[in-house]
């Protein structure tokens, strides 16, 4: 059996518990003084204070006194996809909305050209560089989702893509099929078709292969309705696969409150989230997914995450990594953003960033908090406390990444 031991660590932070934390108990973590944590085989055997017990035989990471969490969880991103679209950059400066860029083919659909284009190798080397950049910044696990092939080839493509890196990256990556990220071009005329293509080719393929747990889809203006997006989500639990919504990112059409009808796991961005869809949510037992690094590249209001907390609905928190509307991958930036910006207290944003972004992902009984029998995925700060770590802005802190109980 091998043995690690985190010694002499300063303050030990993780919130508790197999599922998603709301409310008032979204603040609520546990702090521990001059603790350790013992893993063993990969797996967190015993968490203390004082003089470690078990621990004989161990190798042992000394914390220096710092803090440590459990590692972060980025619960969205779009980590799949050919080229970049740093041209876009100028245009907005200029003045052109997303949905201007979309429209007029750049957007989702010159990505698609891209991801079409790439070979699976490609892609790979390509994520591959991404994942290592995350884990660089504290993330030790990655939902990623399918939706720049938009045929079923190249859907397939990405989701067998996310497979391989899951099998030979140490991050672990939970796959969502989005087929239903845009209508492709070639489909302009006859979306009805392409939503047929999704539900009735693309989706037996994704479930006959075993290639993703969740089915995600773009309910937005110019884009799929929320009545595609109920017949798609609903298709998709028909396959197995469990229902995310990316809702009222930029127009508030009625997606939050179809992902409390639908019984979504997670409803994602929700910058326009009116006060009815935060109800729809609330009853529905919804996690809200928020992305702020995505309201700031696309200088956005933010989501009202503070109504969400009193409402009931827990708060998740992610990067929604992609080459348009959020080309950052770094946690540590949404952590900065939501104290900033959501007015989350740091308790709030631990939490948000690790055990309810686990469950937003169906993952909470593995990882998010530091706790016996989870995964030993833990981040050694070059920070004394949580606070320091929300208000330094900028600087890569995450010292020590611990994977499965493995410095990476
Ligand atoms: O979550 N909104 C849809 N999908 C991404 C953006 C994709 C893109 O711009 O390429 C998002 O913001
Ligand atoms: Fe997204």
């Amino acid at each position: 059996m091998k043995k690690v031991l985190v010694s002499n660590i300063g303050m030990l932070a993780t919130p508790k518990g197999n599922a998603a934390r709301c409310g008032e108990e979204q603040g609520k973590i546990e702090i521990l003084k001059n603790a350790w944590v013992l893993i063993e085989d990969g797996v967190i055997a015993a968490v203390g204070t004082g003089s470690p017990e078990g621990a004989d035989g161990a190798e042992v990471i000394d914390a220096e006194g710092k803090l440590v969490t459990p590692g972060l969880v980025d619960a969205h991103t779009h980590l799949i996809f050919g080229g970049w679209r740093q041209n876009e950059l100028g245009l907005k400066l200029h003045g052109a909305t997303y949905l201007e860029i979309q429209n007029a083919g750049g957007g989702i659909q010159s990505t698609t050209n891209a991801t079409r284009s790439a070979s699976k190798e490609e892609l790979r080397a390509k994520a591959e560089k991404a994942l290592d950049e995350m884990m660089g910044f504290g993330t030790t696990t990655v939902e990623a989702k399918s939706g720049y092939g938009l045929a079923t080839e190249h859907e397939l493509k990405a989701l067998q893509v996310i497979r391989d890196l899951d099998d030979r990256h140490p991050m672990d990556l939970i796959a969502t099929f989005m087929g239903a990220h845009l209508v492709p071009a070639e489909y302009k005329n006859d979306r009805e078709a392409y939503v047929r293509l999704v539900c009735e080719e693309m989706m037996p393929a994704v479930r006959e292969q075993g290639i993703a747990k969740f089915c995600d889809v773009f309910c937005e203006a110019d884009t799929f309705t929320v009545e595609e997006s109920r017949r798609i989500l609903e298709a998709g639990l028909k396959y197995g696969l469990r229902p995310k919504i990316h809702a009222d990112e930029i127009e508030a059409i009625g997606g939050s409150r179809l992902a409390g009808e639908i019984g979504a796991i997670s409803a994602e961005h929700l910058i326009v989230c009116p006060p009815e869809g935060i109800d729809a949510l609330a009853k529905g037992g919804v996690i809200a997914c928020l992305l702020p690094a995505t309201s700031f590249n696309l200088g956005a209001v933010f989501a009202p995450a503070r109504d969400m907390v009193k409402a009931g609905v827990p708060v998740a928190m992610a990067t929604d990594f992609n080459p348009g509307s959020c080309p950052c991958l770094n946690m540590q930036f949404v952590i900065n953003l939501g104290c900033l910006k959501y007015k989350l207290t740091p308790e709030e944003v631990l939490t948000a960033v690790t055990l309810n972004g686990a469950a937003a992902i169906g993952m909470a009984d593995r990882v998010g908090s530091v706790e016996t029998g989870k995964q030993g995925d833990l981040v050694i700060w070059d920070a004394p406390d949580l606070d320091y770590i929300c208000y330094r802005v900028g600087s890569n802190l995450a010292g020590t990444v611990i994977k499965k109980g493995a410095v990476v």
